[in-house]
């Protein structure tokens, strides 16, 4: 294997390479998501919802993150592991932000991390970028933000908004990000923003033009069904499959088919 790095990013696309990215939060998971060939995993804080069951992203703690980092970090051989940082670590100054990037980056052993937003954080990436950590942004529907949204519905579709984020793309290629994430944003305008830098723009929801995709594991392996977002593609329906081997089990054990002879000492 070569392992993947923040510049093989950029260089894929410069040669079209499309950018393949999931979300992974324990050291099984990242295993085998790596060994798939998987070229980014995201150590999301989508495990707020998905390993701890919160509504919204904003409970995960720095600590927590470091946890489930550490853990994906121990799982991976090729990968680029992406980690986020948490609602409350980053924002209110720059020099707390650097510290909580330098925080996981020491105790989790991550290769890059990712922030949300735009101009109002951009001394903050500045400060994580000079310390020589690489950062992802992040733009358009950014979770942590969720209260002031009000819903998780698609951003941008107005002028001004897409205007705004169009500058912040911009922006983050300036100070020195090595890609950006899109999240649900019309696709047209996800394709004007790619072809508008030279960095990698990740999307997820937001088209087919942009240089690569991101889905969060859960979703895409079909182990969550409440979930329903048009951009979500099931590669399997792990709920079904996942219930039907539970239910087969509670019936052997019941029964006391489980275990048979060949199953005990
Ligand atoms: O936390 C997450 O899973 C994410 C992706 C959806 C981009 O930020
Ligand atoms: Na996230």
């Amino acid at each position: 294997y070569k392992r993947v790095t923040v510049k093989s990013l950029v260089e894929m696309k410069a040669n079209k390479e499309k950018i393949s990215m999931l979300t992974a939060y324990d050291f099984t998971m990242a295993s085998i998501v790596d060994g798939a060939g998987i070229d980014v995993i995201l150590v999301g804080d989508s495990a707020a919802n998905t390993m701890a069951g919160h509504e919204t992203t904003l409970p995960i703690t720095l600590d927590q993150m470091i946890y489930h980092a550490s853990s994906v970090i121990r799982g991976i051989n090729r990968s680029l592991v992406v980690v986020d940082l948490p609602f409350g670590s980053y924002q209110s100054d720059p020099k707390e932000a650097l510290r909580s990037a330098i925080r996981i980056m020491k105790e989790s052993g991550a290769h890059a991390l990712k922030l949300e937003g735009g101009k109002e954080i951009k001394d903050s990436i500045k400060r994580i970028l000079n310390a020589g950590i690489p950062v992802m942004g992040h733009l358009g529907l950014t979770p942590q933000s969720i209260y002031k949204f009000g819903t998780y519905t698609v951003r941008a579709k107005e002028e001004a908004e897409a205007e705004k984020l169009k500058a912040d793309a911009k922006m983050l290629e300036k100070i020195g990000c090595f890609a950006v994430v899109l999240e649900k944003v019309p696709a047209k305008l996800a394709k004007e923003v790619a072809e508008s830098i030279s960095i990698p723009v990740i999307g997820i929801g937001a088209g087919n033009g942009v240089d690569g995709q991101v889905l969060v594991v859960h979703d895409m392996l079909g182990m969550t069904h409440e979930f329903n977002p048009r951009f979500l593609r099931r590669y399997l329906d792990l709920h079904t499959e996942m219930t039907n081997a539970f239910a087969a089990y509670h019936k052997d054990v019941k029964s006391g088919d489980f275990p048979n002879e060949n199953e005990q000492y």
